[in-house]
């Protein structure tokens, strides 16, 4: 049957019609909302290249975990980002008991017990050289060196009480060391998310900013994967899962939605994809000049990360999205 018989536009006539067929929903279960603790009380920086985006302390973190539940995301994921005086070679403040991270996970499973929290583990917020793991004395990143302190620093987390670790550093065998050193700590119950197809983007030139880890030389593009491929995510996520990955993501969201339907139909895995910094930054920035329908190109974008396949969407516009689909639930 071909046209003029067949008539796709049937189904389009009306927002009712529309609604009936669609494929494809947007829930506020979808996301989970980045946060970035710093130290000292009251302090709420704010990050000039993400507007809506703040540095928060321990005390003011606590508040806007109220404000994301009651809006009903069921998580957030934090990132520390300490004193440029508390960075050192080896990122010690990524895995002290008592540092940033450790305080806010507690500090928010007391006072919103039932918002889920994660940890992204990585050492470039605390490094002084600001690369995701150590360094050999040519000034190269050892991974296979690093994986110790990556562990140590998912155990940090977990201990205090973290409901999942997430780790960003794209060092192999990193799955399998935190698996492990969880397990050995009566910690075998704690997911491990793996940041498993994180690609070398310029998309996150934004965080880097607030979470101060710009490396201080080169690049990441030794450890994180060539934008050019896609076959090898599935490598990398093949691996993860091996080592015994809870779930994955795909990093950036928008320009790797080919990646996130690969990775869903190949493995079928809880798939998580990260909309970062820089995708927001400018549609921020579009809206603001006014060039683009800031509220229409943020939701047309989360719906089309939904759609290539993630579970859950990692997105600095958790809370205005939260608060568009209130409003249209509301109406209805
Ligand atoms: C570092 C890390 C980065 C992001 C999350 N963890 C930056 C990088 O790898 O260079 C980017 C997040 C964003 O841009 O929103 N491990
Ligand atoms: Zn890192």
């Amino acid at each position: 049957m071909s046209f003029p018989m067949v008539r796709l536009r049937r189904l389009r006539h009306g927002e009712t019609w529309r609604r009936a067929v669609r494929e494809t929903a947007l829930s506020v279960d979808d996301f989970i909302y980045p946060l970035f603790v710093v130290g000292g009380e009251g302090v709420r920086n704010p990050v000039a290249s993400m507007p809506g985006v703040f540095q928060l302390s321990v005390d003011l973190i606590v508040e806007e975990a109220r404000e994301v539940e009651a809006l009903g995301i069921p998580g957030v994921i934090l990132f520390g980002v300490p004193d440029e005086s508390d960075k050192d070679a080896v990122g010690s403040a990524g895995y002290d008991p008592d540092g940033l991270v450790p305080s806010a996970i507690r500090a928010i499973r007391e006072a919103v017990p039932d918002l889920l929290v994660w940890a992204d583990v990585c050492l470039c917020e605390y490094t002084d050289h600001g690369h995701c793991g150590l360094l050999t004395e040519e000034g190269t990143v050892d991974g296979d060196a690093s994986l110790p302190l990556l562990a140590q620093a998912a155990l940090a987390y977990a201990k205090a009480g973290a409901h999942a670790v997430a780790p960003s550093d794209m060092m192999d065998g990193r799955i399998g060391a935190i698996r492990t050193a969880l397990d050995d700590e009566g910690l075998g119950d704690v997911p491990i998310i793996s940041y498993a197809a994180k690609y070398a983007s310029a998309f996150y030139g934004p965080f880097l900013d607030v979470a101060q880890s710009a490396p201080a030389f080169g690049d990441r593009k030794g450890y994180q994967m060539d934008p050019a491929n896609a076959d090898e995510a599935l490598r990398e996520v093949e691996l993860d899962i091996g080592e015994g990955a809870d779930m994955v993501m795909v990093k950036p969201a928008g320009p790797y939605l080919d990646v996130i339907f690969r990775v869903k139909e190949a493995f079928g895995m809880p798939t998580a994809a990260y909309q970062v910094s820089g995708e927001y930054a400018l549609i921020k920035a579009g809206g603001e000049k006014g060039w683009v329908d800031e509220e229409r190109v943020m939701m047309e974008s989360l719906l089309a990360i939904k759609r290539a396949g993630a579970d859950l969407i990692l997105t600095y516009f958790a809370k205005d999205a939260a608060r568009v689909l209130e409003g249209k639930a509301g109406s209805e």
